[in-house]
């Protein structure tokens, strides 16, 4: 398997990465293309399409777009039914006919206006959810090639049935892949100002809740105000 990626910054890559991909450098068409809005992506990574960490993530993004609407760009990208084949990171080829829906994820992210993303996974047994992992060693293709994600703002919120769930836990370990990319990794700013979003799905009202909604604004607000400010 061989495709292209395209990444601000990246210039002039050839090799195969880990995971099969080509980053192909910076590609002018699309740049001339490109509205110059910093975009922030968030990313679901539960297996539920639509539910508690989608929401928590659009609450996220609502408050991301609010720091400058004129200047940021959002979109949320759920992994839910996704095939992101993790074994591909570890050079093992795809069987003819298997479906890799990692590439068209790759690309959006491999976006020269892309500033900031937003990793939102479900607590599963205090940790990250699988798809979540499978993601980020599907993402080890970026550092292969030159470190592409390199200077993107990067925050991370967790959604848990238990109010102490293990959502800080599930954040930490994200949190901690991302600087292997040399990303720039935020916490929620104030007035939660802590590692990222912790988000209670069991509160009443689910992530409409206050506390929720609250935590949620404070991430996507720093990525936002970080990402403007870096980029
Ligand atoms: C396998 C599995 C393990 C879970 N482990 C935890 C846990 O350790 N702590 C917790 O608070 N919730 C746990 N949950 C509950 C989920 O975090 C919670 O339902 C969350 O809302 C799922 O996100 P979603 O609504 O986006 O699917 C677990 C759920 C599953 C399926």
């Amino acid at each position: 398997m061989s495709d292209e990626v395209t990444r601000r910054g990246f210039i002039g890559a050839a090799s195969v990465a880990a995971g099969g991909i080509v980053l192909a450098g910076t590609d002018p068409a699309r740049a001339a293309e490109s509205n110059n809005k910093s975009k922030i992506i968030a990313i679901s990574c539960s297996r539920r399409e639509g539910m508690s960490t989608a929401g928590a993530l659009q609450i996220a993004l609502e408050a991301a777009k609010a720091v400058s609407p004129d200047a940021i760009d959002t979109e949320l990208i759920e992994l839910a039914g996704k095939n992101l084949h993790a074994e591909v990171a570890a050079k093992i080829e795809l069987a003819e006919g298997e479906v890799d829906d990692f590439l068209p994820i790759a690309e959006k992210l491999g976006d020269p206006n892309v500033a900031g993303i937003i990793i939102g996974t479900p607590v599963y047994f205090a940790s990250m959810s699988s798809p979540c992992k499978d993601f980020i060693e599907r993402l080890g293709v970026f550092r292969s090639q030159d470190y592409a994600l390199s200077n993107v703002v990067a925050g991370v919120l967790a959604v848990g049935g238990g109010r102490d769930g293990g959502q800080e836990v599930a954040i930490t370990s994200v949190q901690a892949t991302l600087f292997c990319q040399e990303m720039i990794v935020v916490g929620a700013g104030r007035k939660t100002s802590r590692f990222g979003a912790c988000i209670w799905a069991g509160a009443e009202g689910g992530v409409e809740e206050a506390t929720n909604r609250a935590a949620a604004g404070d991430l996507g607000r720093r990525v936002a105000e970080v990402a403007l400010a870096l980029h």
